[in-house]
């Protein structure tokens, strides 16, 4: 009975209840309004220059795509009428030393990965190659072409490349590399590439949201309502990414808490350290960790275990979520008692369900700041691992949106976008060269 009184006590730490996510959305529309009006909020509210795309833009573009450990490099044909043919395609990781080391460094592989790609004939035209840039960090515009790094997020560390306009920076390890043919046209945070695929082939989507690594999204705002700039065109309609992962108006545990503190950025990305990939194992470790110190798991026993951070990633969270108990050999865990298991499983599904429905709840605000009476259909094109792969998990955010939204719930709809970030950039591209 204390056992199973305990997982109710300890995954209750999680839940987020209807009157939370009432909490979210309100805290949303506030730190949206004071974001778009250039007064200090956790949401940055990044115009992004361009406008959603008709589905007739056409050429063909080279895509890169730097968001997380691996790095997409494409050829991407836009044929017009929502179609597209992606010729060739390479994904390379990016290695350790070149996220954490100096940003040079990080910036030359990205061209030589560009060089290597253009040289195995995956882009024709030598002459004058247009590369449209996804690059999945919150990055302040001033142009569809320019953007200066504001800070690092997803682990990444690079020396000299915060504060710095990043187009310039690829630019110029483009030219060291012999690769000056390449031109950069746009810039394109990898929402902003979600919501231009989609919304290249669904007139309705006017939201891009990531749920993978890291977590973010964009949607489609009236430039009137984007007091901070002036001279966006009155009338008109920009993509602005919110970067919802900073949003900091959220009910922590401690051990959201303990984790914030212990990364390279405390006090930064707080949403997107209690729902992205990056972080929930690591969070699920803490509390694995505090159980057995409790003598609440495993008897109290093994108290080496679970000890190197980050080493119980979302994968193995995912495995156990659905009672698959051997990806524990790893952590030196064979026979488990029931007692364990039950507690291992609700703590895991506790610390995803909360994600899931943390997201729901700011699916719920954006769409509801942008249609207060849900009149319309609104798409939301999604990607990231977390959303495709882990049991259950849009299950959980429609949870979420029918708590914030009730029946009009059902005028948001979700929808897989699968790598749309790169072929989206290549239509951004297109969106720049056709206005
Ligand atoms: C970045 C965003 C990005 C998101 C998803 C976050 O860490 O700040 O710019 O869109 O990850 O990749």
């Amino acid at each position: 009975m204390k056992k199973r009184g305990s997982v109710l006590e300890w995954t209750g730490l999680f839940h987020v209840s209807p009157a939370d996510i009432a909490d979210i959305v309100g805290g949303f529309h506030s730190e949206m309004k004071r974001g778009l009006a250039g007064e200090p909020s956790s949401l940055k509210m990044l115009p992004s220059f361009v406008a959603k795309p008709r589905g007739s833009e056409t050429g063909r573009y080279l895509a890169l795509d730097l968001g997380g450990t691996n790095l997409r490099i494409l050829a991407v044909e836009l044929e017009g009428e929502g179609r597209f043919r992606i010729p060739a395609v390479d994904k390379v990781v990016v290695p350790g030393e070149r996220m954490r080391g100096k940003g040079e460094d990080l910036f030359d592989f990205l061209a030589e990965c560009i060089l290597a790609f253009a040289g195995k004939g995956g882009e024709g035209n030598r002459e004058d190659l247009r590369l449209a840039f996804t690059f999945s960090f919150p990055t302040e515009q001033t142009r569809v072409d320019a953007g200066r790094l504001l800070v690092w997020t997803k682990g990444f560390t690079a020396t000299g490349v915060e504060g710095e306009d990043v187009v310039d920076l690829l630019t110029r390890s483009l030219r060291r590399k012999g690769a000056g043919f390449v031109r950069i046209v746009a810039l394109v945070n990898d929402t902003v590439g979600t919501l231009a695929a989609k919304a290249y082939t669904d007139r309705t989507c006017d939201m891009g949201v990531i749920l993978g690594t890291g977590t973010n999204a964009c949607y489609v705002e009236e430039t009137a309502r984007i007091t901070k700039r002036r001279g966006l065109g009155a009338g008109g309609e920009m993509i602005v990414n919110l970067e919802w992962g900073n949003f900091a108006l959220l009910r922590r545990t401690p051990f959201d808490a303990d984790l914030d503190r212990d990364s390279p950025n405390p006090g930064s990305q707080l949403l997107e350290k209690m729902v992205s990939g990056l972080y929930l194992g690591e969070l699920a470790r803490r509390v694995i960790r505090a159980l057995m110190n409790e003598g609440l798991l495993f008897d109290g026993s093994s108290r080496d275990l679970f000890t190197t951070p980050y080493a119980f990633g979302t994968e193995h969270l995912s495995a156990i979520a659905s009672d698959d108990f051997g990806v524990l050999a790893r952590f030196g865990i064979g026979n488990l008692m029931e007692n364990d298991r039950i507690l291992l499983t609700e703590i895991c599904r506790a610390i995803v369900r909360r994600s899931a429905r943390i997201a729901g709840a700011a699916v719920a605000a954006v769409a509801a700041w942008m249609d207060p009476e849900l009149k319309r259909n609104h798409t939301v094109g999604i990607d990231g691992t977390l959303f495709e792969c882990y049991p259950g998990y849009p299950a959980h955010i429609r949870g979420a949106l029918a708590d914030a939204l009730g029946p009009r719930a059902d005028r948001v709809r979700l929808e897989p976008a699968k790598d749309g970030s790169g072929i989206g950039a290549a239509v951004i591209a297109a969106v720049v060269g056709a206005q």
